[in-house]
Order: C-alpha cells, then sequence, then structure tokens
C-alpha cells in the first residue's frame, strides 16, 4: 500500500495542503494530448494559450502533441487573490492571422468562465474554421457560462488551487504539484 503524505505550503497569509499529484497531473495532460492528437491530425492547429497560468501545462501538453502544430500566447488577467474579479483584461494580443485556422484554445483551468467568455468573441471575429476549448482544470460549480470545452484534464469542487502554473497573489506557480487552500 502506498503512503499518503499531505503536504503543505505557506503562501503569503494562506497555507495549502497537496491536493493533484504531479502523476496524476500527467495523467490528465496525457489523456488531453491523446484526444487532440485523434481529433485534429492533419489540421495544423494552432495552439493559443492563456498567460500566466498556463505556461507549464502548455509546454507539457504541446511536448505530447503528435501533428504539426503551432504556438502561441495571449495574456490576460481576472483574478485578484483568490477570487476572479469578472472583469478580464486582455494584456497581450494575438498576433497571427487566424482566419481558416483550427484554434485550440489552452486555459490551465476555468472557474466562472469569464475569460474565454470575453475571448471567443474576439477570435471569431477573426474567421478561423472552429475554436477547440481546452483545460487542465474545470471547476463545474463555479461555470457560469455555457460554452462547450472540448477537452477537460481533471474536474474539481470550487476551491482555490495553487500550483502548476496557478498562483495566489504571484506565489506557487512553481509548484510541480497542485495543492488546495485549506479551509
Ligand atoms: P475564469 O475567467 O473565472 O474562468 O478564471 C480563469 C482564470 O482565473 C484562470 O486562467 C486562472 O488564471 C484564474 N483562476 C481561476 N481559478 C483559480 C484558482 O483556483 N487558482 C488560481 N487561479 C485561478
Ligand atoms: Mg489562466
Amino acid at each position: 500500500m502506498q503512503e499518503i503524505i499531505t503536504k503543505t505550503v505557506q503562501l503569503h497569509d494562506k497555507k495549502f495542503a497537496s491536493h493533484i499529484s504531479a502523476a496524476e497531473i500527467d495523467n490528465a495532460v496525457a489523456k488531453i494530448a491523446s484526444a487532440i492528437n485523434t481529433d485534429l491530425a492533419g489540421k495544423n492547429p494552432l495552439f493559443v494559450c492563456v498567460l500566466n497560468g498556463v505556461f507549464l501545462f502548455a509546454a507539457d501538453l504541446l511536448r505530447k502533441i503528435e501533428t504539426p502544430c503551432e504556438v502561441s500566447f495571449i495574456k490576460v488577467s481576472s483574478y485578484e487573490g483568490t477570487a476572479s474579479t469578472g472583469e478580464v483584461k486582455t494584456q497581450i494580443g494575438l498576433k497571427e492571422d487566424i482566419k481558416g485556422r483550427t484554434i485550440v484554445l489552452v486555459e490551465d483551468i476555468i472557474d466562472s468562465g469569464n475569460t474565454i467568455a470575453k475571448l471567443l468573441p474576439i477570435l471569431e471575429s477573426q474567421e478561423p474554421a472552429e475554436i477547440k476549448i481546452a483545460t487542465l482544470l474545470f471547476k463545474p460549480s463555479a461555470f457560469k457560462r455555457d460554452f462547450k470545452i472540448d477537452y477537460t484534464g481533471m474536474e474539481i469542487p470550487n476551491d482555490f488551487v495553487v500550483g502548476y502554473g496557478l498562483d495566489y497573489n504571484g506565489l506557487g506557480r512553481n509548484l510541480p504539484e497542485i495543492y488546495k487552500l485549506n479551509e
């Protein structure tokens, strides 16, 4: 039997407990990559990755993609502390011409859905052939929108999580595993 050790980390004023292991993250990433490899083979997809939180997921996902593809990054922010502000700010836009392209919009986590809901019409106005949405984590009970999520790594409860790219006020992005806020 494997012993499960709960690790804790302190970030600013809050304590977080280990929640999703590196192996579980890797499985979730592999599941998404495998589905994309099947669905989008030969379509030269352009992965549009939403910074900052997505940087580790994007790096691991792209290394598992086996069809020719391109990658680009956009930057938005909506979170302050442990809650979404509801207002999404676009800070770095997309330079590629996406007309007629297959786009995979890549997020670390979909919470309220506000970020993607704000980005979708901006991308759609440039007439891509299709837009697929991929997210490592999804919080169904926080979701307030109705767009379809094509690829989900893991569904999680409405807890605030950090690690593997996700931060609490700037800290925690470097943690190789995912931790959740201690109540
Ligand atoms: P949404 O716009 O509410 O769907 O949230 C999307 C963005 O908020 C994500 O890309 C994250 O950057 C951030 N976010 C949402 N939930 C969490 C969390 O539990 N921890 C850290 N960041 C989060
Ligand atoms: Mg994000």
